[in-house]
């Protein structure tokens, strides 16, 4: 079943004329004689429109970690470029009377397709990373500034993204806040027990009279992948009384539902470069509107300081802004698939989760999480075999992988639980599935683990000479 979904590629309408009306097959276009009022938009993707986008991909290469660095199409680097080439061309009127006005032709399309109320809501900025220092540098000036006491809590899950967790002790640690990790299982089963676990940490957050300032929760956790139930969480942040609630959906836009009044967060953040096709780096920041959040700025300060978030972020000095400018290119590119990103997304999780299940099966392992928990990224059980038994040697497989077998996969160390006997699987493998990919890249990794367990490879035997 798998390759006759997949040797097609089924992201791209087979018959792109007919799903978009107006072609010689149905009839209508014999010569319309009536004005054409709008252009016809552009026709779906066919196969090889697809290929070409992705051509400079290394064929070599199965990319199945489209979560760590994301994709970029032809089409969109080739708008980017000419658009530095207007920059480079004549710096002064770009500066002057084109920046500006497509940035926020960009933040307007943003706002859209997140369901924010304004504009203003949405900042754009570099990436992830710098979302979240925006948002807990503020944290810091509470605690210096005396707004917030000494020991009051943050609240952030055991599995935040690292870079996240240290500008938590950056900036909120330091300033003396007291940070109080979620611990979640893995492999996980339900998102009850995510929730429960939740609960009683912002209660530990309580004790002794402590305010929550602040909770940071993921949308889909980086490594271990799993899609976090954040409406619910954000809940429950409101009926415990935090603060203000930070969700960093790095992974956001195009892999889960991203609608601002639905998550109802205070601050949220996605990557544009991840699973909406940008080129690197540029995300947006969501800050809704009613939050007391006057006091959030960029973190390098320049001439717009104390203009509001989303101006001083539009200009922190000479640099190359193209990559905030071309969204409504991607948007160009996504709405030539089926669906638009809705379908993408949609696709992309099912032909991830279908690729899961292959390769569990292959190896008689297991999925990290249900299916209806994961995005367009899963964690597959590896055999146990391996002995995977650090980080290191997570790592050490993961460039065995892509030097020796041409795989890019990254590979997560699960230590064994107290009691669990030898043979549990403690190697998950986090595949993603974008619309470049094809089965062979699933297989070509699958037979790539088939033959080092015929090899009785382990990794007390790494690195492979
Ligand atoms: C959950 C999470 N947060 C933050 C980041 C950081 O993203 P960036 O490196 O684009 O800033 C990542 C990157 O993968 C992530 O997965």
């Amino acid at each position: 079943m798998a390759s006759s979904l997949h040797s097609n590629n089924t992201q791209i309408c087979p018959n792109p004329t007919a799903l978009n009306g107006g072609s010689a097959a149905d009839g209508n276009s014999q010569i319309s004689k009536k004005p054409r009022l709008y252009a016809d938009p552009p026709p779906l993707f066919i196969p090889s429109d697809i290929i070409s986008e992705f051509s400079h991909h290394d064929p070599a290469v199965a990319r199945i970690n489209n979560g760590s660095f994301g994709c970029c199409p032809s089409s969109v680097l080739s708008a980017q470029n000419q658009l530095q080439l207007q920059w480079l061309r004549q710096p002064d009127d770009f500066y002057f009377n084109q920046l500006q006005p497509k940035i926020i032709q960009s933040r307007t399309i943003i706002k859209d397709i997140i369901n924010a109320d304004h504009v203003d809501e949405v900042s754009i900025v570099d990436n992830a990373t710098t979302a979240a220092a925006i948002v807990l540098q503020q944290i810091a000036w509470g605690f210096a500034e005396g707004k917030f006491c000494r020991g009051d809590a943050a609240v952030m899950l055991h599995y935040a993204y690292g870079a996240v967790k240290k500008s938590v002790e950056a900036y909120v640690t330091r300033a003396g806040g007291y940070v109080i990790e979620v611990p979640l299982p893995f492999p996980v089963s339900s998102v009850d027990g995510i929730v429960k676990e939740f609960r009683q940490a912002l209660r530990r957050g309580k004790q002794n009279g402590r305010k929550v300032r602040l909770a940071v929760i993921d949308h889909v956790t980086s490594m271990p992948t799993v899609v976090i139930p954040v409406k619910e969480l954000v809940t429950i942040c409101r009926e415990e009384g935090v603060d203000q609630v930070f969700v960093d959906a790095a992974h956001g836009i195009g892999c889960v539902d991203v609608d601002m009044k639905q998550i109802g967060a205070d601050f949220y953040t996605s990557n544009l470069h991840k699973w909406f096709f940008c080129p690197p780096s540029v995300a947006f920041l969501y800050c809704k509107k009613s939050t007391n959040n006057s006091d959030l700025h960029h973190p390098v300060v320049s001439h717009e300081y104390g203009n509001g978030l989303a101006i001083e972020s539009a200009w922190i000095g000479t640099r190359d802004y193209s990559s905030y400018l071309v969204v409504p290119k991607v948007l160009e590119f996504i709405n030539r698939f089926e669906g638009g990103i809705e379908g993408i997304k949609k696709r992309n999780h099912e032909y991830v989760v279908e690729m899961g299940q292959m390769l569990v099966k292959a190896w008689g392992t297991r999925l990290g999480c249900p299916p209806e928990m994961c995005s367009s990224m899963v964690m597959v059980g590896l055999p146990a075999c391996f002995g995977i038994s650090s980080d290191h040697d997570a790592l050490e497989l993961r460039t065995c992988l892509r030097d020796k077998f041409g795989v890019e996969v990254p590979i997560y160390y699960r230590p064994p639980k107290d009691g669990e006997e030898g043979g549990v699987v403690t190697g998950y493998a986090r595949i993603s599935y974008q619309v470049y990919n094809k089965v062979e890249d699933y297989y070509k990794f699958r037979d790539a683990i088939n033959q080092l367990v015929d090899n009785a490879f382990t990794c007390a035997s790494l690195p492979i000479s």
